[in-house]
């Protein structure tokens, strides 16, 4: 695998003008992956992601005994050879979602020895609600030298009553309880579009679940599996970010492979900046001209409120835009580092505890700065591309877990931004 430690050299002055067609989700196609173990059969998963993280990912599985072939863009996962429950810790300390074989791999063998997951560095990440609702399904939990053994044996189906909507604990109980005997319902589940992609996933290997993207969720127990072939949904935050670049360079972009009713809590604040964003079938066509106006209020709340995930890049919007507007960063603590950096090319961003004050200014400036994470690296390219003069982004190895040809996406648009690259290999 290569990894690239390189950075972005970004020039200003362009507008966007072009058409695009959308990457599967990240954040669907690594729970489904993991998902394979559940599969008695050849699964098919087509449209792969070309991203870091599913490089990571394919990796961790490989590493159990399954046999995963590429070909072309489709993956050929074939999970009946696997031959362990322990998950090799190297790999998982890069990667948050290794956090989903626990599920997948409890379901398959019953057992599971994992380390605690690594990942994007966006705040404390707790997994106490995947042992909890584990502990309910009657799973014997032990955490030992930052280990967690789970011992599956007597599992049974229970109500499980989630305190918050987690879409990782959400995942991971929907993929352990396909395992068990009985019906288990999964009360104040997440509601994102991609645990309903994972159910539909699951059910075309042979699960049976239904409820997914309501407040239950329901699954009933199957003895045998089969294989399937697959296409996850098109990824809404790649698509956010495509349309929030569009907002702030102004210019027009066709956005094809997306599911716009996805990104709803989206669109409709930037239609009331003075962004027009026009539907039809699965294309969005964005067109914007001049300075958009602030957007007062930006609440980051579980699917269907406005993502976490798109935080960062209307963060970007706002140093621009005109008037004053407020973020407040309900799921993630850490999620602010960009401020720091936005401010060094002429933001004025005031943060207090999980708000952000941002007073648009007329103009950006290039600076050298730091991606932290993998969606404020991409929303310090959006500042890039409007900023007077260069600007570099390091730390662009964040930016290549989830977004597939990042930066010749955004040539193909007529910007300007160049990769300088320094490869090492792991
Ligand atoms: C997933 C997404 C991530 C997105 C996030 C929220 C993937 C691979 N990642 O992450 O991109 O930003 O959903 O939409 O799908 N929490 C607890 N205890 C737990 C689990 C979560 O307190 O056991 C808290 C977290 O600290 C956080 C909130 O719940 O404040 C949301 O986390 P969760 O929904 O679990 O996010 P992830 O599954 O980690």
């Amino acid at each position: 695998m290569s990894n690239c430690i390189g950075k972005y050299l970004i020039h200003s002055g362009h507008k966007i003008d072009g058409e695009l067609t959308v990457q599967s989700a990240k954040n669907s196609f690594l729970p489904i992956l993991a998902a394979c173990l559940i599969s008695d059969g050849e699964v098919v998963l087509h449209k792969v992601p070309n991203i870091i993280d599913v490089d990571y990912m394919t990796k961790i599985v490989e590493n159990l005994g399954v046999k995963i072939v590429k070909y072309n863009d489709d993956l050929l996962v074939d999970s009946r050879h696997a031959n362990t429950y322990e998950i090799s810790s190297i790999l998982t300390k890069e990667i948050r979602s290794s956090i989903f074989l626990l599920g997948a791999v409890l379901a398959r063998f019953r057992q599971v020895k994992i380390s605690y997951p690594g990942g994007c560095d966006i705040g404390n990440r707790p997994i106490d609600l995947h042992i909890k609702g584990l502990k309910a399904l009657n799973v014997k939990v032990t955490e030992k030298h930052g280990y967690i053994i789970c011992d599956g044996e007597n599992m049974k189906p229970n109500t499980i009553h989630l305190d918050f909507p987690s879409v990782g604990a959400t995942e991971n109980l929907m993929m352990v309880a396909t395992k068990i005997n009985g019906i288990t319902k999964i009360v104040n589940p997440a509601k994102e579009p991609e645990i309903v992609d994972l159910q539909n996933f699951l059910n075309a290997s042979g699960c049976k679940i239904s409820g997914a993207g309501t407040s239950v969720i329901y699954i009933e127990g199957v003895d045998k599996t089969n294989g399937c072939e697959y296409t996850p949904i098109p990824d809404r935050i790649a698509t956010g970010t495509y349309i929030i670049a569009t907002a702030m360079t102004g210019g027009k972009l066709l956005l094809k492979n997306t599911y716009p009713e996805h990104i709803e809590s989206l669109i409709s604040k930037l239609k009331l900046a003075g962004c027009d964003v026009s539907i039809k079938d699965n294309e969005i066509f964005t067109k914007a001209n001049g300075r958009m106006k602030s957007i007062q209020n930006i609440d980051t709340q579980p699917y269907p409120g406005f993502p976490t995930d798109l935080q960062s890049q209307v963060m970007s919007l706002q140093t621009i835009s005109d008037g004053v507007s407020i973020i407040c960063e309900n799921l993630f603590e850490n999620r602010f580092k960009n401020a720091a950096e936005l401010n060094k090319m002429g933001a004025d961003i005031v943060i207090r505890d999980r708000m952000a004050i941002i007073k648009g200014v007329n103009k950006l400036y290039g600076a050298d700065v730091q991606a932290h994470d993998l969606r404020g690296g991409a929303a310090l390219v959006l500042a890039g591309l409007v900023a007077e003069g260069v600007t570099t982004v390091s730390g662009i190895h964040h930016i290549y877990r989830g977004y597939e040809n990042f930066e010749n996406n955004l040539t193909s648009l007529g910007l300007d931004i160049k990769k300088i690259e320094e490869n090492t290999t792991f």
